[in-house]
Parts: structure tokens; sequence; C-alpha cells
């Protein structure tokens, strides 16, 4: 297989609208702050995954949690008063106790090795009181923004009360930044028309940096490997990464859109069949760009068996019985395909092993299941590989093949891992995020 490096020449418009306009580089950062002695709002991203043990909620990946550390040292270090705001889950404007912020609290106060005093609401009296209190280079935790619903319709009364403690305006939760809310966009706006410094933290920073500045003059060449379920919530990075990868290597169940566009059964795989004209035109599309752009050529499929058990979310448990891998690109309707097979996975792995520039978004099967996820975790080796081997730069866009990384043990061992989900894929999509567009320029 030979990659093809020609490339149409980007648009200005394409290079000022979006996904590679590098504009980490002008916006404010902690460090160009000093906020000795000021109360210092902190916007971060503590949504993390919780299970319940033994009645008490435990953590299950502290990443996001880890990955804020070295902007509040620094601000600890310039004397802040440090008062973190984050959201959890989906609480829809209630208190809901499984969403409360409290064990954030205690782990983040280990990890820190200092005290975190945490404060069980957002707003009002108590709030302002401790604030009022507090000593320089101390940290508090306020509960959970989204048990009030004005939150999330970024209501300006709202974001008036959560600025009342905030004379500098922080904001490192890049994974909420494409969330226009009361603590990411509000605040901030409050806090810059009275004076104040609005700056990006140091994971913001590095976000920005990597799946924007690094991917604006990749070095050649420049692989995506993009999966997941759905041709539709990646169309949009598709369109744009067309600008500028060498190659595109698709995986997980949106392959089977492309495959149901191509004319092949696809049984009882996932598929949107409503979007066929959209897969076929992003193959047009690659085709007229000279982009090498690769489907599996074969797969893993199962024949599923209804059961009488219910998930988490109250759906029947589905067991997939029968796993065997083909070649045969016709799917029986008696099965679904899981995950790309042995033939796609040594092709996907000849592609990536040359590679000097490798983002990687979505898993390539049902890796949740062992029996399904050799696919992605070829993917995650043969990365970890053009990483150590090439010196490649290997950005990895957030949500589940990062999941997939750390559970094959291999996420120290790449470039860079967003802590995004949805907030990558937009920025990857060239959409502004409204939490960065509300932080000042350099
Ligand atoms: C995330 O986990 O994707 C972010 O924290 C944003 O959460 P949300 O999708 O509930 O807005
Ligand atoms: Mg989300």
């Amino acid at each position: 297989m030979t990659l093809t490096r020609l490339r149409t020449p980007l648009s200005s418009a394409a290079l000022l609208s979006g996904i590679f306009t590098g504009y980490s580089m002008a916006k404010l950062t902690v460090r160009d702050l000093n906020t000795h002695g000021k109360r210092v709002f902190v916007r971060v991203d503590y949504n993390v995954p919780l299970e319940e043990k033994d009645g008490q909620m435990v953590i299950t990946d502290e990443t996001r949690i880890v990955e804020t550390l070295p902007t509040l040292r620094l601000l600890i270090g310039q004397g802040g008063k440090l008062i973190l705001a984050a959201h959890l889950g989906r609480p829809k404007g209630k208190r809901e106790p499984s969403m409360s912020l409290r064990p954030v609290a205690a782990r983040l106060a280990q990890l820190l090795g200092c005290n975190v005093n945490f404060v069980d609401d957002c707003i009002g009296e108590k709030v302002q009181r401790v604030a009022s209190e507090m000593q320089p280079g101390t940290v508090v935790l306020l509960e959970n923004v989204r048990f009030y619903n004005e939150e999330e319709a970024n209501d300006p009364a709202f974001a008036e009360k959560l600025a009342q403690v905030a004379d500098v305006y922080v904001n490192d939760a890049f994974g909420a930044a494409h969330r226009a809310h009361a603590s990411t966009e509000g605040v901030p706006q409050i806090v810059a028309k009275r004076g104040g410094k609005c700056a990006a933290g140091l994971l913001m920073e590095r976000e920005l940096k990597f799946l924007g500045d690094e991917l604006e003059n990749p070095a050649h060449p420049f692989v995506v490997i993009l999966g997941g379920a759905k041709v539709s919530d990646k169309i949009k990075v598709i369109d744009r990464l067309l600008e500028k990868a060498d190659s595109i290597l698709i995986g997980g169940a949106m392959a089977y859109t492309f495959r149901l566009a191509q004319g092949h059964k696809t049984g009882k795989s996932l598929v949107e069949p409503d979007k066929g004209e959209i897969a076929k035109s992003a193959l047009a599309k690659a085709q007229a760009r000279k982009v090498q752009f690769l489907l599996p050529v074969d797969d893993v499929i199962a024949n599923p068996v209804k059961t009488d058990k219910l998930d988490k979310k109250g759906k029947p448990v589905i067991e997939w019985q029968n796993p065997r891998s083909t070649s045969d690109l016709n799917c029986p309707d008696d099965a679904a395909g899981l995950d790309v097979g042995p033939a796609t996975v040594k092709a996907y792995s000849d592609v990536i092993a040359k590679a000097k520039t490798i983002l990687w978004n979505g898993p390539m099967g049902l890796f949740e299941d062992k029996r399904f996820a050799e696919g992605t975790n070829a993917v995650a080796r043969g990365v970890v590989e053009a990483t150590q081997k090439n010196g490649a730069k290997s950005i990895i866009g957030g949500g589940d093949s990062v999941k997939a990384l750390n559970k094959a043990k291999l996420g120290d061992k790449v470039t860079f891992m967003s802590t995004g989900g949805g907030a990558s894929l937009e920025f990857l999509e060239g959409v502004t995020l409204p939490g960065v567009a509300a932080l000042q320029d350099k």
C-alpha cells in the first residue's frame, strides 16, 4: 500500500475558520498572571466516572483530576486563593447526592497534598464567607454547578452570583469548553467586564496545542484513525481532516454504514441507513483529494441473542454467540459486525507503522468484550510503536480510544491523550468553543 502525498493546498478560508487556527498561543494563560492574594475562580472538568461501592461513591478514573494538578500547583505557588468550580453528570437542576463533588474534593486533597475545603453549594452566603476567610495558596472546591438549572441555561443572574468570588477567572476545563454555560462563558464575561483577567489553565493550553497547533502543520505521513458507532458523529471531522491527512482509516460500527452505502448487506450490524449519501460523498471527496481512505476488508462477526438481563440503563443485555472472522463483505442476516478482522488489522498496522503524525479517535470495535478487542488493541499497539520507533506524534482525541489505551496500559506511551470527549470532537470539527472564546488574548 503506498501513501499518496498529493494534497490540494488549504484555502485561506479553511485556515482561518477553525480546526487548525492554532489560536491557543494567543490566549492569556496562568503563566501570565500574578494572582497573589486574589480570589481565582478556576473552572475545572471533574466530570469523572463514579461507581457505588458499599454505599460510597468511588472514582473509577481520576485522569481529569490529575491533569489539573500543574495548573493548581502553579496558582498555589503564586499565592492565589483557589476557588474551584465544576459539574458532575447531568443532575438537571436537582441536588442529586450521587452526583456530589464531595468525593472529588477528598481525592484532590490527597493528590495535592494539602487541605481542600469542600463547600456544599456553589453560590450564596456560605461560599462568600468561606472565600473571605481564605489564606493565599489555599484551595476550596464548590459543589456541582449543575445542581442549579441556571448553570446550563447560562443565566446572567446566576453567573453574577458565581462571579461574586472571582477576582480572576481561569478555565482549565477543556472537556466542558464546548458548553456555553454560566461557569464556562457567563462568569468570564462578567470578570472581563470588571477589568479582571480571564486565562487558560495549563491543561487547556496543552489541549489546544495538541488538538490545534500540532495538527496545523503535521509531519507527514499524517494518519487519521477514526472509529466509533456513528458516521454522523464523525463526518464533520472527516471533512476537515481530508484537508490535511495522507490516510484515513475507518473502523468501528461506522464502517458498516459505509459498507451499506457500497451496496453490501450489513445484517444486524449497527448502521445509520439514512447516512449513505454522507458516506459516499466522503469517499468521493477523499478520492478527489487523493487521500488514502481505507475501510475494513474483513470483520469479526457474531450472532446476537437477547437475554432477560438488564444493563445499568435498563436495556436488555445482548449476548454475542459464535464470534468468527470473515472476509465476506456481506454480513449474514442473523449476525452483526463487531470488530475489524485480521487482514484489516494487518493493512491498518502497515499504514500506522509509517506515520509521523497520528490522530486517533474512536475504537475499532466492541473492545469492552475481549473477543472484539483485537482491532482496537492492535491499533493501540501500532500507535505506540510508531511513537517509539519513528518519533511519531500520536494524539488521541479523547473518549473511548483513551479508555481503550488505558485498558491496554499504554496510556503513557502516546504523545497526548485528550481529556475531552464531545469538546475534542467539536474542536477538531473546527467549531469555536465558547469556553475558549471567552478567554482573553495575550
Ligand atoms: C464530558 O464529560 O464530556 C464533559 O464533562 C461535558 O459533559 P456534558 O456532556 O454533560 O456537558
Ligand atoms: Mg459528554
